[in-house]
């Protein structure tokens, strides 16, 4: 459905996208999964016709979307990572304003702005301006407003920052539904979480390059080391410290020691095994499942919070 060919665009001296190439299926939730300043926005910008690239190709349904005139932008809803309405203009003003870029208009638009405020659990709150809006509740009518005309692939560049966890639940599920229903989606974040929980298959994207694109099952397979052990700390496993140095490296954080079993424990059954040998309190040992987190790490040298 979408295929981007080798795609650069410098600001001034700085690669922010360096050499994109990405092809996703018709009904995928496909996601961008990158720290700040990695290039997701301006990924986006591009696609939907926002910015223009310096090369390369993006091809919609088997068009190539032009620099300058995107003819396919009536295909695409954008939900854009900072929140644009009309904070003065009631929720129903606002969809009126962007039905309108769409050439809607009438009793269609009137019907479709119904429709997309009861997706978004607004319908209630119509005729309420919205600044007095939760940051949540804005987040949700700005993707309405994506959705008025109707578009096959949405775009969302962060659409759950700010927002209060009930929305943000609200936001998944309607995302999912959309997607349930035929709708590709594009999902940019710097949180693992949702990228685990959502996306069918995700690009891991660090300093303007595309790192490593696969499910989440694939993306774990990319590195070596899966488990790790998390080892509460406190009086009765610190005096085990030392001789933990020979299962694996240890890392220590506030609370608790990660051990990340060397290639000799690569079955952690071993590895418990030998705990017990040495009388280690095993109730204070949990098994941490590699996570994006990890897979993130191992590719950037970094961690996604930084
Ligand atoms: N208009 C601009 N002019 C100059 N540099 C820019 C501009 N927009 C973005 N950049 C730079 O390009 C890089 C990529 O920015 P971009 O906004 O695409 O990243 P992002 O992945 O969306 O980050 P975030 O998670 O913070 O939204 C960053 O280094 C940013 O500072
Ligand atoms: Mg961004």
């Amino acid at each position: 459905m979408l295929k981007i060919e080798n795609l650069k665009k410098n600001y001034g001296n700085l690669e922010a996208l360096k050499n994109i190439n990405l092809d996703i299926e018709e009904g995928e939730f496909f996601g961008l999964l990158g720290p700040n300043g990695a290039g997701k926005t301006t990924l986006m910008n591009i696609i939907i016709g926002f910015l223009n690239s310096d090369s390369g190709k993006i091809i919609f349904n088997d068009k190539i979307i032009s620099n300058h005139v995107n003819s396919s932008k009536k295909d695409i809803g954008y939900v854009p990572q900072e929140i644009s309405l009309y904070q003065e203009l009631s929720a129903e003003q606002n969809l009126k304003i962007f039905g309108k870029l769409f050439d809607l208009s009438g009793n269609f638009l009137k019907q479709k702005i119904d429709e997309v405020l009861d997706l978004v659990e607004l319908k209630e709150r119509k005729k309420d301006s919205v600044k007095d809006f939760s940051g949540g509740m804005k987040r949700r009518l700005n993707i309405a407003a994506s959705l008025l005309h109707n578009p096959k692939l949405i775009l969302c560049d962060e659409p759950t920052v700010g927002v209060d966890p009930q929305s943000r639940n609200a936001i998944f599920d309607l995302l999912l539904q959309l997607n349930s229903e035929g709708k590709t989606v594009i999902y940019t974040t710097h949180y693992m979480e949702e990228a685990e929980r959502l996306c069918d298959r995700l690009a891991v994207i660090d300093h303007g390059e595309i790192r490593a694109i696969g499910n989440l099952t694939s993306l774990i397979n990319l590195i070596d080391v899966k488990d790790k052990l998390r080892i509460i700390k406190n009086s009765d496993t610190e005096k085990f410290i030392s001789d933990l140095k020979s299962f694996g490296e240890i890392y220590e954080n506030e609370n608790h020691y990660e051990v990340i079993p060397n290639k000799d424990y690569s079955k952690l059954s071993k590895l418990f095994t030998d705990l017990e040998k040495i009388g280690f309190p095993e109730e204070f040992v949990a098994i941490k499942k590699a996570s994006l987190e990890d897979v993130f790490l191992n590719l950037t040298g970094r961690s996604l919070r930084d």
